[in-house]
């Protein structure tokens, strides 16, 4: 099973008890690990995290580069565990705005990771749905320029292999925290069939029980897939 979280309400969580909003975005951080960790045993084969969008540079500029510290923190703090842990990683977004730095560590998770396949974890970082498919597009336009791409070949099966979840399963659950019911930009294409879970709690408080609750509203969903029954899933 493959589950996106749209990781959403740290700002609120930090400000509803006086904190400034960084507070709130490093307790985020605490229950990404908690969440990683619940997956295996909840059957959830990849993870995708959403945890800064192609929009969220409009914020406050000390906002943005606590986020991007926190990054750094975390890439740096949990780098080994991961590898260790069977995870692959893979990085959802266009990576090419982000700090040197971060983007070296970014790749070389990448690269090391590359083999695992215990578990899929993709994180979306100055990720957009938008700005992934035009991305896309002109990768696609280009090969048909250069000749290396037959426009009648272009379908919705080869498209997706232009997009950064590239030989991925699509999402089977979209679960965004904080009583926000929209999408935000996050994964347009890939979430075309997939189901939606709406959960109030603030994404610092989302806890394995917040997911074993998704997941079992998830069960109770008819996926129908355009067909007139109920396909297994
Ligand atoms: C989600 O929490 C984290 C990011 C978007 C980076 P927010 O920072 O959006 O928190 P709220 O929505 O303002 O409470
Ligand atoms: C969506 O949350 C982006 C991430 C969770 C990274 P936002 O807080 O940026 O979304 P809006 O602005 O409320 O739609
Ligand atoms: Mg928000």
């Amino acid at each position: 099973m493959h589950i996106g979280i749209i990781m959403d309400g740290n700002g609120r969580w930090a400000s509803e008890k006086g904190l400034p909003r960084s507070f709130g975005h490093r307790r985020g951080a605490k229950t990404v690990s908690e969440i990683i960790k619940a997956c295996p045993d909840l059957g959830i084969s990849t993870l995708t995290l959403y945890a800064f969008s192609t929009e969220n540079w409009k914020r406050a500029a000390h906002e943005v580069e606590s986020l991007m510290r926190l990054f750094r923190g975390y890439l740096q703090a949990k780098f080994l565990q991961i590898i260790e842990n069977n995870i692959k990683v893979t990085f959802l977004g266009d990576t090419s705005p982000l700090p040197r730095d971060i983007l070296n560590q970014m790749k070389n998770l990448e690269i090391k990771s590359r083999s695992n396949d215990g578990f899929f974890l993709n994180i979306a970082i100055n990720y957009g749905g938008r700005d992934e498919i035009i991305r896309a597009t002109k990768k696609i336009v280009k090969n048909v320029i250069d000749k290396k791409l037959n426009m009648r070949e272009i379908d919705s099966h080869s498209f997706s292999n232009y997009l950064d979840t590239a030989g991925q399963k699509d999402p089977d659950l979209i679960i965004r925290t904080a009583g926000e019911r929209r999408l935000s930009n996050f994964l347009l294409w890939q979430i075309s069939y997939s189901e939606l879970y709406f959960s109030d709690e603030m994404w610092p408080e989302f806890s394995k029980q917040s997911l074993k609750n998704a997941i079992e509203c998830y069960k109770t969903r008819e996926r129908k897939f355009g067909n007139l029954k109920k396909i297994a899933n």
